[in-house]
């Protein structure tokens, strides 16, 4: 069984081919990043316009790199369905149900975070359930518990903004490039972790959500009450809410396999790919017995090589649903 896996839901166009028993036939992605880079954040319809511009040939790519014929040699069409930007995700949706319907195949509509959910599957050495699973992207901040394919818990999620999106604007209030969390990553090297000291946001309550907009609003008075904002001083800030962050999700996390029980702990999302959310997250639940799963950056971040396994998921689990081009730009994970 061979599934085309496609994602088009924010800034990046990917097109993936998996095979049951050979793995990863193809993995390829277009990130939109410059695009979007003079405007310190995604623009929706240049988003859209863009994966217009992208897919088809990505998908002709892919297939040839693979060395596969649609018609021949592919089961099904997996595509991202939501959640996302309503615009891009119709460019997905639309094409992968034409294709599909064109070589007389199923279409299958995926949900973008059960996708990053089961990112690590694609690995060799892959958690045992249940798992809880740390989701922190540029669009979510979520503790899910994931008791089987297709059964999910929230446990916690952002009640503002995403956590990588806070990064996001954090970078911009320094001046340094979209997307911001690499740029904070980078600078924080340099900074002095004793400067500042930045609140690390509802700790102190029961529960397993997160707000970071309140840490971002501390970003901005902090810049207000400097004189001088020289390099040192963006370093020392990044520094600063980097360390909070970090801490935070990591409190949250440990607090989560605790509640559960879970003998293992994945980190999904962009900001999974954060060096120091890592060493801390592996140090903090060695000391509980808890194992820390970490995707390949390639699978962490987006792409489509996770949306094409959810796919071959759902088609080995005798998947069937209606020929209609679905996109949800708001889909609940317990809803699926
Ligand atoms: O999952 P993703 O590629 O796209 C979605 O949002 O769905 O995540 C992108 C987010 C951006 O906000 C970016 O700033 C953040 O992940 N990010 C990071 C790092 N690399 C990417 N945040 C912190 N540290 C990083 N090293
Ligand atoms: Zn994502």
């Amino acid at each position: 069984m061979r599934v085309l896996g496609i994602e088009t839901s924010c800034d990046e166009t990917a097109v993936a081919i998996i095979c049951e028993k050979q793995g990863l036939l193809a993995n390829h992605i277009y990130s939109q990043i410059a695009l979007h880079n003079e405007y310190g954040g995604v623009v929706p319809e240049l988003a859209s316009r863009d994966h217009i511009r992208k897919l088809a040939p990505l998908i002709q790519e892919a297939l040839s790199d693979a060395d596969v014929s649609l018609s021949r040699d592919i089961d099904a069409v997996a595509y991202t369905s939501g959640p996302g930007l309503m615009g891009a995700l119709l460019v997905g949706a639309g094409l992968g149900r034409s294709l599909a319907w064109a070589s007389n195949k199923p279409a299958i509509a995926v949900h973008h975070m059960e996708a990053h959910l089961l990112a690590p599957l694609l690995e060799n050495v892959a958690p045992e359930y249940p798992y809880v699973a740390l989701l922190v992207s540029g669009g979510h901040t979520l503790l899910v518990e994931v008791l089987e394919v297709g059964k999910y818990k929230v446990l916690g999620e952002s009640l503002d903004d995403a956590v990588g999106e806070a990064f996001d604007k954090v970078a911009q209030m320094l001046g340094l490039e979209y997307p911001g969390g690499p740029q904070i990553a980078q600078w924080a090297l340099r900074g002095d972790p004793n400067r500042f000291n930045f609140p690390r946001p509802m700790i102190d309550r029961p529960g397993l959500d997160f707000s970071f907009s309140g840490l971002k609003t501390h970003v901005l008075n902090t810049l207000k009450s400097l004189t001088k904002i020289d390099g040192q001083a963006r370093a020392d800030i990044a520094r600063a809410f980097e360390d909070a962050v970090v801490d935070t999700l990591s409190i949250k996390s440990v607090r989560a396999v605790t509640a559960t029980k879970a003998k293992s702990l994945v980190v999904a999302g962009g900001v999974g790919a954060n060096q120091k959310l890592r060493e801390q997250l592996t140090r903090q639940l060695e000391k509980q017995n808890v194992t820390a799963f970490y995707p390949a950056t390639e699978f962490c971040t987006d792409n489509a090589a996770m949306v094409a396994q959810l796919g071959l998921l759902r088609l080995r689990s005798g998947f069937c649903e209606p020929m209609q081009i679905r996109v949800q730009p708001r889909w609940s994970l317990e809803g699926i």
